[in-house]
């Protein structure tokens, strides 16, 4: 029950409750704590009320003084609570700019240029070689037929020719092409001659992998259909090519047997002493333009196949073709 109360200890208890709320609210250091604390001062059962409540015997004219008084604490303390919480969320603000703050003047890192692989700066140097040449650049599917990788090429089924190619087979009539070949088929059969084109690309084969051999690998095929060419031509753009490419090193043609060409011949390059095969080359065999409803008579052309890996190995005294396809940084950087 409340006790009967003079005015003025009334008005004492509410400039206490003022001065100790002020101060504690002032004190507050999170949003709770400030919803407790206007609970417990400014709530039903709070202290303010239970001041109030002790007016009850007051005369009516020093009610509503204390009544005034009561609102006005209230009031007050309403704000101070709003503005602390307003402080108390804009110190947080600063806490958090504070703690991530970014230094913009340190220097970058930087990020890492990309630059070429070995292998396509080989290939674009062959390509660029070839162009300067006449030639342009054709390409064809790495999914390949029968057709167009063997058959067409004077490799029947059953020709000992195609033990030199161990294949991946993806069904019984499509493979992984082994060689760039096929695109001289497949170019020749919607361009009449004359024609001079190379074509560069991915071949598989089912090589065991070692430091000379990869089930995958680049060449750059070469085909030139005109009227009245022979092996002079051939030779004469093998030599070019090959001296614009490496310089003055010693080359050799060697006698060799490919299906589609007649006469055939792989060229070697002195690398290290030793001879180091780069293409295979020859005259492209009468028989194989012949299928493609092209008159032998008239047209004569000389084909070649160059391997990319071997002449970026030579470029570059690289001695480990497992270099191209690791993607060792290390490595990479270095070109
Ligand atoms: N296709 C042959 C191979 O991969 C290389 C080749 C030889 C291509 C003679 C030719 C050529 O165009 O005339 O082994």
């Amino acid at each position: 029950m409340s006790q009967i109360e003079s005015l003025s200890q009334i008005e004492g208890k509410l400039n206490n409750l003022s001065l100790l709320a002020n101060e504690n609210i002032n004190n507050a250091k999170s949003d709770s704590e400030l919803d407790q604390l206007r609970v417990s001062l400014l709530g039903k059962k709070g202290e303010l009320s239970i001041i109030l409540k002790t007016m009850g015997k007051l005369s009516s004219v020093d009610r509503p003084i204390i009544g005034q008084k009561a609102n006005l604490i209230k009031i007050n303390l309403q704000d101070l609570i709003t503005e602390r919480k307003n402080q108390l969320i804009s110190e947080a603000i600063d806490k958090q700019i504070e703690e991530e703050k970014i230094d913009v003047t340190i220097p970058s890192t930087g990020t890492l240029p990309g630059n070429k692989h070995p292998l396509i700066s080989t290939q674009d140097e062959i390509i660029d070689i070839f162009c300067g040449l006449g030639y342009s650049v054709e390409n064809g599917p790495e999914i390949e037929s029968d057709f167009y990788n063997f058959e067409s090429l004077n490799i029947p089924k059953n020709h000992p020719a195609r033990d030199m190619q161990d294949t991946f087979y993806l069904d019984e009539n499509r493979l992984l092409r082994t060689h760039t070949s096929p695109v001289q088929i497949r170019y020749l059969k919607n361009n009449p001659p004359p024609v001079r084109i190379i074509a560069p690309g991915r071949v598989y084969r089912r090589d065991a992998v070692d430091a000379t051999h990869s089930p995958v690998f680049n060449q750059v095929e070469v085909l030139c259909i005109d009227q009245d060419i022979n092996f002079s031509h051939l030779r004469g753009t093998v030599l070019t090519f090959l001296k614009t490419f490496f310089g003055d090193i010693p080359v050799r043609f060697r006698a060799s047997y490919f299906p589609f060409t007649e006469p055939s011949a792989e060229v070697d390059v002195q690398w290290k002493g030793k001879w180091l095969e780069v293409m295979g080359c020859g005259m492209v065999d009468p028989k194989v333009l012949e299928k493609l409803g092209i008159d032998s008579e008239k047209w004569t052309g000389f084909a070649a196949g160059l391997g990319v890996e071997r002449f970026c190995m030579v470029r570059h005294q690289i001695d480990d073709i497992r270099r191209f396809y690791t993607s060792d940084l290390r490595f990479l950087k270095q070109f």
